[in-house]
């Protein structure tokens, strides 16, 4: 049993934080025993981390997050998402062939998502079955709960990243098959988006995920173009959504829909029936996207709602910045958009950061007892004029923090070297 005694922050629901001063928070096995106000006689001569001015919280999870991308990040930010995607992007993510390139980009990423305090994340890997390979071995080396995907593309595409349908849907079981055994760094399926994947290939997908109990990640509805686009594509289908439960994709594991910017009533009721996770990536929409999230209206919908850093259409893997961009988002569009929005308040945005997207991989995302102990140390953001509550801290950090204000990071009970 280890103790932590001092302030506390965490999400007590979707919309309140939980905050504690002066309290003992009980670690054992990993997981949270409990919070006390004072120290339990049975506890007396347990070692006691002292976290003085520091705030414990708990460690973020980032569900959409592009690995290959990291080394193109805060670059060729005036563009839109198609010329984006075909004069920087694609041209990226097909030097991934080489290994020992995608090695090297892979450590970075890793290493720079637990530097700004991300233990948890769902991450688009590339085409390629070795590279990815790489990614979800070194994650699952970390011990990081993390979902990844070889991504599927066989319309559209540069020569250099586009598949035929058959090697996709091959290479993708391949995929699933070499990472069956792991423990904390699970596959799920990853058609990139409508524009770049041909029915066949989505069926194939949906067959795969059946077989196997797999989930799915992609972009949904992210653009007016890309909604557009999807529906022209595929006819039979009244919206995006629709083509991934039409292919059997939504039945079969965790649904990851990101950006859902412009979702139609029927996309809406499409992911909420699957349970799915609508992922905002504040910085991506502002950069390459140029459109809003109507994050308080889908809250109302019952949405499960997220954050993701979305790099490198978003330029920082810091999802405690996306918290501060959430609520400076929603009131934007509540703003110009007052028809069925409003502003969110922070500690909603702090729980779309942790426990709402935590909830994907299990009992992380919380510090309520019963929880794992994945968390933060953070501090230093005081600057002496002001008397601030832990609340205010872990706010203050959301807005104007950096990773030096990370202290300390714990990983299922242990600290981070
Ligand atoms: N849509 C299709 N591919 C991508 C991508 O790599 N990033 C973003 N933000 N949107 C996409
Ligand atoms: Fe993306």
């Amino acid at each position: 049993m280890k103790l932590y005694h001092g302030s506390i922050v965490f999400s007590r629901t979707d919309e309140e934080l939980a905050s504690y001063t002066d309290s003992y928070l009980a670690v054992e096995n990993g997981t949270v025993e409990g919070i006390y106000p004072t120290l339990p006689e049975n506890l007396r001569g347990a070692e006691v981390v002292e976290l003085g001015g520091d705030v414990l919280i708990p460690a973020f999870s980032d569900l959409h997050v592009h690995a290959p991308q990291y080394p193109q990040r805060g670059l060729a930010m005036d563009e839109l998402l198609p010329q984006w995607l075909a004069l920087h992007t694609f041209p990226q993510e097909a030097r991934f062939a080489d290994i020992a390139y995608a090695r090297a980009v892979y450590d970075a990423f890793v290493d720079d998502l637990v530097a700004h305090g991300t233990l948890h994340a769902v991450v688009f890997g590339t085409i390629h079955n070795e590279a990815t390979g790489y990614l979800i071995d070194r994650l699952e080396k970390r011990g990081l709960d993390a979902y990844v995907g070889k991504v599927n593309m066989d319309l559209d595409s540069p020569a250099e990243l586009l598949e035929t349908t058959q090697g996709s849907l091959r290479a993708t079981e391949d995929f699933l098959a070499r990472c069956s055994a792991n423990r904390c760094a699970r596959p799920i399926l990853t058609p990139r988006f409508a524009p770049t994947c041909s029915w066949e290939l989505l069926c194939g997908l949906g067959e795969l995920g059946k077989k196997y109990g797999v989930g799915v990640q992609t972009h949904v509805v992210e653009s007016i173009w890309e909604a557009a686009e999807a529906v022209r594509r595929f006819p039979a289908c009244s919206c995006d959504t629709e083509i991934y439960e039409r292919a059997g994709l939504l039945e079969n594991g965790p649904v990851v829909a990101a950006h859902f910017i412009f979702p139609s009533p029927e996309d809406i009721r499409i992911l909420k029936r699957y349970g799915g996770w609508a992922v905002q990536c504040p910085d991506a929409t502002v950069s390459i996207i140029a459109g809003i999230m109507p994050t308080a209206a889908l809250g109302d919908a019952g949405i499960r709602l997220a954050l993701g850093s979305d790099l490198a259409a978003g330029h920082s893997a810091g999802i405690y910045s996306q918290a501060a961009r959430a609520v400076q988002l929603s009131k934007i569009k509540g703003f110009y958009e007052p028809d069925g929005n409003r502003a969110i308040s922070f500690p909603r945005a702090f729980s779309m950061a942790t426990r709402q997207s935590g909830a994907l991989f299990g009992r992380v995302g919380s510090l309520e007892p019963g929880y794992r102990f994945d968390a933060l140390r953070i501090g230093g953001v005081e600057d002496g004029f002001e008397s601030l509550s832990p609340a205010e801290i872990v706010e203050r950090f959301c807005y104007a923090g950096e990773t030096k204000h990370i202290r300390a990071r714990y990983l299922v009970g242990e600290e981070l070297g």
